[in-house]
Parts: C-alpha cells; structure tokens; sequence
C-alpha cells in the first residue's frame, strides 16, 4: 500500500522505506484528498452498469454481499438497499479512509474492513454475491485475489468482476482532431507507463471470463462499456492527473507546463474524453 505523499514521495528527508512503498504499491492512493473525487465520479460513470448487471442476479432481501476494494460508499450503499435490513454487505479495501462513515449511512447493513484481497484470509460466511470494481487491474496477485473471492461464495453465489483493458482502447480522446487531443493522449500513455511499473496488466479487463471458466464457474458472461463525452469523464481525468503529476514530472513523461495546460484544455469541457473500456463479466458458483 503507497504511504500519503502529495507529491513523488520522493522529496528530501523522506523515510526510505516509506518512499520505496510508495514506488511500488497502489499509485492511486486513497489517502490523497483526489481520491474522493474520483471514486465519486466514478460511481457516475460506471454504478449506472454495475447495477445493472447486479440486478440480474437475483440479489434481494435478505442476502450477503462482499464489496472488494470498495474504495468509496457507493456500491456499498446500493448493495445495501437492495438486501436491506435482514442482509448484509461486507465493504473492504486495503486502505478504508473514505468508508469511514459506511456504518451508520447503511443503517446497520454496512460492516466495513481494512482488508488486502491477495494476502488476508477471505471473510467467512458464503457470501451470495462478491464484486470488485477496477480493483483486480492493480492488484499484482491477481490470481491468488481471485481464488480468494471464489472460496467466499456459497454454492449458487454470483461473482461479478469489473476491470478496465486501456490497451483495448488506449485513448483519451479517440477522436485525436488537435494538438490538445494529441496532448490528452500522449498525457494517458504516460499514465498507463507509471501504471504498468507497479505491476498492472494493462489487458486484463479481456481475460476475465476466459479467468472465470478455468476457475470453474458456471454461467459466464461478459460485456464491456466505456463512456465518452461524460462531464464526470473531465472530473475523473482532471482529478487523476493532478494526483500523479509528480510522477509523470519525475519520470520525464511530461511537463509541469503541459499539466497546466492539459488541465486547463480538460476544464472547456471540448475534448470528448474516454475512459478506458470496463469489461463486466460473472459467473456462478457451482
Ligand atoms: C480504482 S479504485 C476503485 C474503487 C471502487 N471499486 C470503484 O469502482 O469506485 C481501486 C480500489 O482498490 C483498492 N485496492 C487496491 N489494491 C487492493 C488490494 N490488494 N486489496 C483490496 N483493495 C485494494 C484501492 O485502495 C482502491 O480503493
């Protein structure tokens, strides 16, 4: 898990040991105030399509849900009305900062967890639905991840795995029509590097339902979505880019300038941003 550091976590007097988990763990640190930002639009962006497959499941009164790497209240919170009072959602992520108050805004429902889905011992109590969102994407482990969340449903339970594939459209702007699209572009390729150095498999959002199959379950099924012209897309990319300047700065992937300008060129609102596509993909188990 990256330490908090608002810049490169590289600056002078830093513990070394804190910045060398902070070279090599989640580059989208929750504890930075960005990340609110950004579960927030991405709760626009992508609930609208996980609850929609969500409610084809079945999911009703009464059930268990395991929310992984929950990151912000959202899909928590939808889970929780959906089972209400006699179910109950598990909402865990390895750094919790922004489920703090889960507990009393689901009524009871919520219980929330600091958890690493790749190392600790999944929850206990066969659960009838386990869903992670863009989580598995930048979790190194992910086969060990998988398996865990598999020992956790009940016989009959649904796994829903959503995880973006930016190399199945790697753009920002697809309609690359100008130098501010070309910048934009060449800006997520040097996002998509810093990514692919902490270990994220930039074309995993494909392989899921081959993953789901030869891990046994039943049932599997896959779609794959990627807005384009959302004003939340300009939210989440201004909100992302100022959380890794400092990193894209050190690496030599862009300029302090070019960040100013690239950010201003996202505030017109002209640039018909992507984001990278969302593969949704579940299956039963046996
Ligand atoms: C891109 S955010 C997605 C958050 C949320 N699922 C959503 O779709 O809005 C990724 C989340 O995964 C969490 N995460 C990363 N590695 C994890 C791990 N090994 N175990 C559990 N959560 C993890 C991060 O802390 C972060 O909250």
């Amino acid at each position: 898990m990256a330490e908090h550091d608002a810049d490169t976590g590289a600056g002078a007097g830093a513990d070394p040991e804190v910045t060398a988990r902070a070279e090599r763990g989640y580059l989208l640190d929750n504890r930075q105030s960005e990340a609110g930002t950004r579960f927030e639009a991405l709760g626009e962006l992508f609930d609208p399509v996980t609850f929609r497959h969500i409610d084809q499941f079945g999911l009703r009164a009464g059930m268990r849900c395991w929310e992984v790497g929950a990151g912000g209240p959202s899909v928590p919170l939808g889970l929780a009305e959906r089972v209400g009072p006699t179910g109950a959602v598990l909402a865990t992520d390895i750094d919790t900062s922004w489920l703090a108050d889960l507990t009393d805004l689901g009524g009871g429902v919520i219980g929330t967890r600091r958890h690493d889905v790749a190392a600790d011992p999944p929850p206990a109590g066969g659960f009838d639905l386990v869903h992670a969102r863009l989580v598995l994407v930048h979790v190194t482990d992910r086969a060990e991840a998988l398996r865990r969340m598999i020992q956790a449903l009940r016989p009959g339970g649904v796994l829903f795995l959503e995880d973006a594939d930016p190399a199945l459209q790697p753009l920002l702007c697809p309609d690359e029509s100008g130098p501010e699209q070309r910048l934009a572009n060449r800006l997520r390729s040097g996002f998509r590097a810093l990514m692919a150095e902490r270990g994220a498999d930039l074309a995993y959002g494909r392989t899921l339902p081959r993953l789901l199959r030869e891990a046994g379950l039943t049932d599997v099924r896959a779609d794959a979505c990627f807005p384009i012209t959302s004003p939340a897309c300009a939210v989440l990319e201004a909100a992302t880019v100022r959380q890794i300047r400092g990193r894209l700065v050190a690496k030599g992937l862009a300029t302090d300038e070019e960040i100013e300008r690239h950010l201003a060129n996202v505030a017109t609102g002209r640039l018909d941003l992507a984001t990278a596509p969302m593969v949704s993909a579940w299956g039963r188990r046996p």
